[in-house]
């Protein structure tokens, strides 16, 4: 059994837990939400970079063999950074969803929706450049979606009226492929599929990544239909334990029992 550390800022690297606990079913997992400081989207590089080196270290010293960043922002402004510093293998999730996506195109006419600051780093951008030259990316930066799942908003008539407008642009090009390039957008699929052309393929990058940690651990069983377990996990927050744990219940089915609060002093202290 290996033990994965995991973190994002705030709820929606839940979305790559909830995957782990179904294909790889027999790892241990510590999840951080850094539900305090949450979102990062609108915060500076450094700032974000500081915080996520702060993560790793966190879960490193608690006993994690691997880190996923299980979000885009971080993975944007500290992957290479955490991993110069940081002794054992970190994953991040841009490469892995521009990946999937280039072999779900048939036109390579790529979108990508993300916060403003993964917007801004040009991650997206030049992770399909290096990956296909030939192929291209549009970005939409949306501000608003991280916020309304935080507050444990995922369908309803504020979210559909924010995804047409954030969709708009997209539905307009030729895009055929959208990735959904915040671990929190996989939350509000519902109401992004509805609001999308027909025609555009939707890639969570969570299951590559995933399906990259089995390829690392190499003898990961996929159990596809076995009920996910969260047995043995360990969830810890910068937030209130009790609205995390209830979260995690009710908006990502993951039964996330054991809910640790981490203060932000503690993490401050943290130095990589
Ligand atoms: N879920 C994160 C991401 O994938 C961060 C969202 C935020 O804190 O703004 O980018």
């Amino acid at each position: 059994m290996a033990v994965l550390g995991v973190f994002d800022s705030g709820l929606g690297g839940l979305t790559v837990v909830r995957e782990i606990a179904r294909c790889l079913p027999q790892e241990q997992v510590l999840y951080f939400g850094d539900t305090a400081r949450c979102p990062y989207g609108a915060r500076s590089p450094e700032e974000v970079r500081d915080f996520a080196l702060q993560l790793v270290e966190f879960l490193s010293r608690r006993g994690a063999e691997l880190v996923i960043m299980a979000c885009n922002t971080s993975t944007a402004m500290a992957l290479q950074t955490a991993r110069g510093r940081c002794p054992i293998p970190i994953l991040g999730v841009i490469a892995p969803g521009v990946e999937a996506a280039l072999e779900k195109t048939r036109n390579g006419r790529l979108a990508v929706i993300a916060t403003e600051a993964t917007v801004r780093s040009g991650g997206y951008r030049r992770a399909v450049q290096k990956l296909s030259p030939q192929a291209s990316v549009m970005e939409q930066a949306c501000p608003r979606f991280v916020p309304l799942v935080e507050n444990g908003i995922t369908s309803g008539p504020e979210a559909e009226r924010v995804a047409a407008a954030y969709l708009q642009a997209i539905n307009d090009s030729e895009s055929d492929t959208l990735i959904l390039g915040c671990t929190h957008y996989p939350l509000l699929e519902g109401v992004i599929g509805h609001h999308l052309r027909p025609g555009i393929k939707l890639v969570d990058p969570s299951q590559r990544v995933v399906q990259m940690v089995r390829d690392m651990l190499s003898r990961g069983q996929v159990a596809d239909d076995r009920m996910p377990s969260y047995d043995g996990y360990q969830f810890f927050t910068s937030g209130d334990p009790a609205s995390f744990r209830s979260f995690a219940k009710t908006v990502c089915g993951v039964d996330a029992r054991d809910v640790m609060a981490v203060s932000l002093a503690e993490l401050e202290d943290l130095r990589a």
